[in-house]
């Protein structure tokens, strides 16, 4: 079996990612801070992404086929109320992850973000100018500029907002959501804040094809086809777990209640993915009904 390297796999997106890669790679998985869950056959180190000295260290003793790196921080207010440490763990942190997997030659699949791109019109494709307007966004510009510089052999997966069942100790949007809903809560959603959300197995899925399709390189947005507004979002999710929808008000954002800007349509065009696929992503109800299947693994 080939060996991959998850960095991050204590996150939402690199636990979801290890649970599925698991049956075709040897995979290891980093932690930092949080546990991570235990997954039969799932190797775990413990790396400090900001230690350059670790970071080769557990690269060059893995050797691994592949490193997909999903560390990071991405809460935009932590971002920019500590810059020094964004950048560090967002930034320059990345470079090194690209130095190491450069000096054993293996191919690097970075998640970033659709908040790269501005955020004032919709459907972004690949080749628009990315002009982060939150911090956050910069953190990430700057360490796909970083991959691209070191000329490791590279996939960067733009990612729209991920939702998905939680299989560790991070947050899941979508399971709040439904603790809220099965409550019988009222509560508001962003009715003016536009996302091609992405469900988490469509999303591993193209990680893992990145990280083995040689084809599957260079930049792609990695979203759904449909853009839907927070408040969308929430009613298809009402909808389709048979809560009423009522109980979910349009919310304004209030840009006084937070400490960066919040990019207001970061939709992407997500064509050159599909085309290199040959499939598209799931539609938010596809999505959310697979979700509904395994509700007992949530
Ligand atoms: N989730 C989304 O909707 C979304 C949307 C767009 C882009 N993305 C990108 O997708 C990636 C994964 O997101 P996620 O939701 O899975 O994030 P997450 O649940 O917050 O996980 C973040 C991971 O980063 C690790 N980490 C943070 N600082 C570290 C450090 N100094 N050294 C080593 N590891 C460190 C954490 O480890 P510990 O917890 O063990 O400290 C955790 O495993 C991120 O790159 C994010 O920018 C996510």
């Amino acid at each position: 079996m080939k060996k991959l390297l998850i960095i991050g796999g204590s996150g939402f997106v690199g636990a979801n990612l290890a649970a599925m890669a698991k049956t075709d790679w040897q995979v290891t998985v980093t932690s930092h801070t949080a546990s991570v869950i235990t997954i039969d056959s799932v190797q775990v180190v413990s790396m400090d992404i900001t230690d350059r000295q670790q970071v080769f260290d557990v690269i060059e003793n893995i050797r691994p086929d592949a490193v997909i790196h999903t560390a990071a921080i991405s809460s935009l207010d932590a971002c920019i109320e500590d810059r020094d440490r964004a950048d560090r763990i967002n930034t320059v942190a990345t470079a090194d992850i690209a130095a190491a997997a450069k000096s054993v030659g293996v191919k690097m699949v970075f998640t970033s973000t659709d908040l790269v791109y501005a955020g004032n019109r919709s459907f972004y494709a690949e080749t628009d100018d990315a002009k982060p307007s939150c911090y956050y966004g910069q953190t990430k510009l700057a360490a796909e500029q970083a991959i691209v510089d070191s000329g490791v052999d590279y996939a960067i997966a733009r990612l729209a907002l991920v939702y998905g069942r939680k299989l560790g100790p991070q947050n899941s949007g979508v399971e709040a959501l439904l603790a809220n809903l099965a409550a019988g809560k009222s509560f508001a959603q962003f009715s003016t804040e536009y996302r091609t959300p992405v469900y988490v197995e469509d999303l591993c899925a193209v990680l893992v094809e990145m990280a083995s399709n040689p084809a599957l390189s260079g930049i792609y947005n990695v979203g759904s086809p449909q853009r839907v507004s927070r408040y969308e979002f929430a009613q298809i999710l009402a909808r389709t777990f048979g809560y009423p929808e009522e109980l979910i008000k349009p919310g304004q954002v209030i840009a006084a209640n937070f400490k960066d800007h919040r990019p207001e349509d970061c939709s992407m065009n997500t064509d050159k993915l599909k085309t290199a696929l040959g499939r598209s992503l799931s539609d938010i109800t596809e999505g959310l009904i697979k979700i509904k299947r395994n509700r007992h693994a949530i």
